[in-house]
């Protein structure tokens, strides 16, 4: 066994499923290393586990009107299951309501409380009255005072990227209640980062191979200067402050949820029936310790954390935080909350996991935001996993298979060309190996297909066809280096796509396989396999289509659903409303404005004469069909011009929320007023 690493994958929050961009931010990426590790035979354990805490479990249970500890048991059991399901290769997946997480984050809040670590502070925080309770975080949304968009969190404003805290909001407003927040005094613990800033810069001087997208991050942070955060909360919904005098208060879900790493390792090494297991992973120097985030986690991660382990004393740093930027989808940011995402175990419902692997893979954000589309996917499945990948082996195995019998042929005398390319075998896995080692997967995955791609430009140039009669020995020789090359395909792919490569070793008969095992000559002549199979099969239009359809009714129902409906307008006395004067009318005629797309222009009989009044419902209503209907019309509104013609009044419409138009009609007789 190699050396000893701890992989983490943040933990999800447990209030909704996992998408595509969970995946191609902390899951996958770590999935793929954490396979080529195995592959390599290194000791290697994969913690993760779901965020059950903090103010987006209690938001989503109060959307729905349940409580927060259904929706995180929920989401707990789907979101392992996903994980299962797609072959996220955890060791353990933990949840921070265990017993064991409590435990360990009360230990380590006591520890660094009576070390004198904390700072106790009084402060004045938003608070909501008709609630009756403080708002931390995203209970508060307001204006960002950086870039003004009205609908900053109080943690975070979404539009620039800037962390926040609730009283930097301007004109903020409860999430609970709607209501304007005052401010009330309160007291919390906090963890003065300051105190921690030569620490860490010491520690991040001597760590290496790390992305600049991060380092630049933690870089800006600790140049700002660190400042006190907040460990604990007014909420009672979290590990429960483990001091006295801490009614009502629980710990701050980021200073317990990186925790959960560590109670997770626990209960792994418990169910190995080796309960101190878990120390060799974390308190032993020897040990690498490697964090895959997505880029908002950046500063908890390499800041927050890092400072809680240092006070603690005994635990190792992460050796690397390889955090990923975001993923966009079909060119858009993506919004769960408007239904712009593609779900993970809806994908599964149609597709294998080893293509969405693949493709993410090749376009995972790693240096900067990425955009994943159908159509992407449809073209690197079909373009290279099909057409390359698939069809290199396919052809292979089934033409060795036919002409010797399903057994590897024997080689006789190699020219430069089967020298060459068995060559690349070599090449190749030592610079995907390095590429693995340095986290840049988007590059292992291309030059794994790379040597695909050598195997097919192999066999199409030597012609084997024509040398079975020709020349069979030679057609052996050919034959039996893309025997090889396949066979090395099947175990350097093994972390992207594990299940082809499952079915492909199986067929091989070298199941078991490692990364070491890859050479110019891993089968042996005479050594049977199975019958060519298809690995991959190519994505017709159709399938493509009705996925992106998908996308789009899923985000209009959505829309539709929770669409919020215009607030009431300002009181007004009887007699502003009495100034009005509405009739009941019907449209004797409609037809369309030239030169405007919006515009109808009608004749509406009011009773006590006719009026021209033109419709802004163009795109609305279909003028063949007006003629006839009874509408309302306000008839004392002063007359107005538009595209030229003078409008005399105008047809009261009622406009869903969803942006249609509807007439209010009236059974009463024409002119009837209406009060
Ligand atoms: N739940 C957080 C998120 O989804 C991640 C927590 S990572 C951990 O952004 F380190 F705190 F566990
Ligand atoms: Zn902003």
């Amino acid at each position: 066994m190699g050396k000893r690493t701890l992989v983490t994958s943040a933990l999800p929050y447990a209030n909704g499923p996992i998408h595509l961009g969970h995946l191609a931010g902390a899951y996958l990426p770590a999935d793929f290393y954490v396979r080529y590790k195995r592959m390599r035979n290194e000791d290697v354990v994969f913690i993760c586990g779901s965020d059950e805490h903090g103010v987006p479990i209690t938001i989503a249970a109060e959307k729905e009107g349940v409580t927060p500890q259904d929706i995180v048991d929920r989401f707990h059991e789907m979101n392992k299951k996903t994980f299962e399901e797609f072959g996220i290769s955890f060791d353990y997946f933990g949840r921070t309501s265990s017993p064991v997480h409590h435990e360990t984050s009360r230990d380590f809040f006591r520890v660094l409380n009576d070390r004198g670590i904390f700072k106790k502070k009084g402060e004045t925080q938003l608070y909501d009255e008709k609630a009756g309770m403080f708002l931390p975080d995203r209970y508060v949304k307001g204006t960002c005072p950086h870039c003004k968009y009205a609908e900053a969190f109080g943690d975070q404003c979404e539009k620039c990227g800037t962390s926040l805290s609730p009283s930097d909001l301007i004109d903020p407003r409860s999430m609970v209640t709607g209501e304007k927040p005052i401010y009330r005094e309160t007291e919390h613990w906090f963890l003065p980062l300051g105190d921690f800033q030569d620490d860490l810069q010491a520690w991040l001087d001597k760590t290496e191979n790390w992305k600049p997208n991060v380092m630049g991050q933690v870089k800006s942070w600790l140049n700002q200067g660190l400042g006190d955060r907040a460990v604990t909360r007014d909420l009672t919904w979290g590990v429960p402050v483990p001091v006295d005098g801490s009614d009502g208060k629980v710990l701050y879900v980021w200073f317990d949820a990186p925790i959960g790493y560590i109670s997770a390792t626990k209960e792994w090494a418990e169910l190995k029936g080796d309960p101190g297991l878990w120390e060799k992973y974390w308190r032993d120097e020897d040990s690498d310790l490697i964090h895959f985030i997505g880029k908002d986690n950046i500063v908890f991660h390499c800041i927050m954390f890092p400072a809680v382990l240092m006070s603690y004393d005994g635990y190792i740093l992460p050796k690397n935080v390889p955090a990923n930027e975001f993923l966009n989808l079909e060119g858009q940011k993506l919004s769960t909350s408007r239904g712009w995402a593609v779900w993970v175990h809806e994908y599964m419902k149609d597709f294998e996991p080893d293509l969405l692997r693949y493709v993410l893979g090749t376009g995972l954000p790693e240096t900067k935001d990425a955009d994943f589309s159908w159509k992407f996917f449809q073209d690197h499945v079909n373009g290279e996993l099909a057409d390359i990948f698939g069809n290199f082996v396919f052809r292979t195995l089934s033409f060795a298979g036919k002409n010797f019998d399903n057994k590897v042929p024997a080689a006789g005398p190699l020219t430069n060309e089967d020298r060459a390319v068995l060559g690349e075998i070599t090449r190749l896995k030592n610079e995907i190996a390095e590429c693995y080692e340095t986290f840049r997967f988007r590059e292992a995955i291309q030059k794994s297909m790379n040597l695909a791609r050598a195997g097919n430009k192999y066999f199409t140039e030597m012609e084997p066809w024509h040398l079975r009669k020709s020349d069979p020995d030679r057609c052996g020789t050919v034959l039996n280096v893309c025997c090889q090359i396949t066979a090395a395909l099947s175990v350097i792919f093994d972390p992207v796509t594990p299940d082809a490569c499952r079915r492909l070793r199986d067929a091989l008969h070298i199941r078991n396989a490692g990364w070491d095992d890859i050479t110019e000559q891993i089968l042996t002549a005479g050594s049977p396999f199975d019958k060519g199979e298809i690995l991959f099969k190519k994505l017709e239009d159709d399938v493509i289509e009705a996925q992106r359809q998908k996308l789009e009714d899923q985000t209009r129902t959505l829309q539709a659903s929770t669409t919020e409906l215009e607030p009431l307008k300002d009181t007004i006395t009887f007699e502003d409303f009495s100034k009005l004067d509405i009739r009941v009318g019907e449209v004797l005629t409609a037809e369309r404005v030239p030169k405007s797309d919006k515009l109808l222009k009608l004749t509406v009989d009011i009773g006590l004469e006719t009026r021209t009044i033109m419709a802004g419902i163009a795109q609305h209503a279909d003028p063949e069909e007006l003629p006839g209907k009874k509408v309302t019309v306000v008839a004392n509104l002063k007359p107005r011009k538009m595209m030229g013609i003078p409008s005399e009044g105008m047809v009261l419409m009622a406009e869903t929320p969803g942006g249609q138009f509807k007439f209010l009609s009236s059974e009463a007789d024409n002119g009837s007023t209406v009060s």
